[in-house]
């Protein structure tokens, strides 16, 4: 096997004459700020078999893959040829009606080293990824790619902003997620310095108290502030605080939209083990009460992000954008 080398010096990429892919970049470097639930979340609303979607798994912990998603795939091994050899990206399919998924895993937990010595080996991982997505995409047909990312890994990081369209920001309102966003504003605005095409969409707030809504409209005016000078603001939706929610998803492997039809069901089957005075089975417990206001926040979010996604397609000002 052959590293695909493509130098910036060597002209227009193979990529460069297809489509940019609809590539979006959820990103933070501090983790636990919802990256992998937010992904999971989009791809599971707007997946469906008449608008296609891809989920990239660009973290070794697999998170959204394995444990959202309960896709067991290749550990990551797809995505670590790509970025290495530019083999093609080979996602599991269907994993949902219309959404196909790239895992992630613990194959990409060399990544760090190899793209670090990219600039002596001669790999080009940014030529290599946006080839290799731009085909996939142009191929499957794809209306929109999620890009998850792991913390702290930022030579990956690098690699991700410079290879995707569009990125999202999500954040807590505590104040090391919001140095978070500050740090990624900083490194979006260098990959836009260095000529990378992606389009700061905005910052979403997660795990919120849906009742602090002084607390909330401070926290989003935060944001919006650390986002001065990129021409995105906070999104106007947030993601609520639903920890019960979250372990049935997790372990369950559902996205909030079937958490809420499988809350549903355990709802009626409660009622029936009432009614015919059958004790509940032992096992695994189901925490969430009503997920309904939960799984009504990513709607809002994926509403969000698809308007400011066809603001930035149909040329509207950044200023014009989110508000
Ligand atoms: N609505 C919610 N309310 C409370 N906790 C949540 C909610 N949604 C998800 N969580 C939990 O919050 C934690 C962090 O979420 P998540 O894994 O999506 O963040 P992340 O930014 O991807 O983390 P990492 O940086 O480790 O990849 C997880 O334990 C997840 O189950
Ligand atoms: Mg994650």
């Amino acid at each position: 096997m052959t590293a695909h080398a493509t130098p910036d010096t060597a002209g227009p990429s193979a990529a460069s004459s297809r489509p940019w892919p609809r590539a979006v970049l959820v990103a933070n470097q501090k983790g636990g700020v919802g990256k992998s639930s937010i992904v999971a979340g989009l791809a599971g609303l707007i997946a469906r078999p008449t608008a296609r979607v891809l989920v990239v798994d660009a973290d070794q912990q697999g998170n959204v893959s394995r444990n959202n998603l309960g896709v067991a795939g290749d550990r990551g091994r797809s995505l670590a040829m790509a970025l290495q050899y530019g083999e093609p990206l080979r996602p599991v399919r269907e994993v949902r009606p219309g959404l196909d998924v790239v895992p992630g895993g613990p194959l990409l937990a060399g990544m760090p080293g190899v793209l670090a010595a990219a600039p002596q080996t001669g790999i080009d991982p940014v030529s290599n990824l946006r080839t290799g997505l731009a085909a996939l995409c142009q191929q499957e047909g794809y209306v929109l790619a999620l890009i998850d990312s792991g913390p702290g890994d930022t030579v990956l990081l690098d690699v991700l902003l410079a290879s995707s369209r569009y990125l999202v920001v999500p954040s807590t309102d505590d104040e090391a997620s919001l140095d978070g966003v500050e740090l990624l504003a900083a490194r979006y605005l260098r990959a836009r310095a260095a000529g990378a095409a992606i389009e700061l969409l905005g910052a979403v707030l997660f795990n919120v108290n849906a009742r602090a809504c002084v607390r909330n409209a401070m926290a989003g005016t935060a944001l919006s502030d650390l986002l001065a000078g990129s021409g995105a603001r906070a999104f106007a939706c947030a993601v609520r605080s639903d920890r019960a929610a979250a372990l049935d998803a997790r372990r369950r492997h559902l996205t909030p939209a079937e958490l809420v039809m499988e809350a549903a069901r355990h709802r009626a089957r409660r009622i029936e083990q009432l009614a015919t005075r059958t004790r509940p089975l032992g096992g695994d417990p189901f925490w969430s009460r009503d997920p309904t206001r939960l799984a009504n926040d990513y709607q809002d979010l994926a509403r969000e992000l698809l308007e400011r996604i066809a603001a930035v397609e149909d040329g509207s000002s950044g200023e014009d954008r989110g508000q």
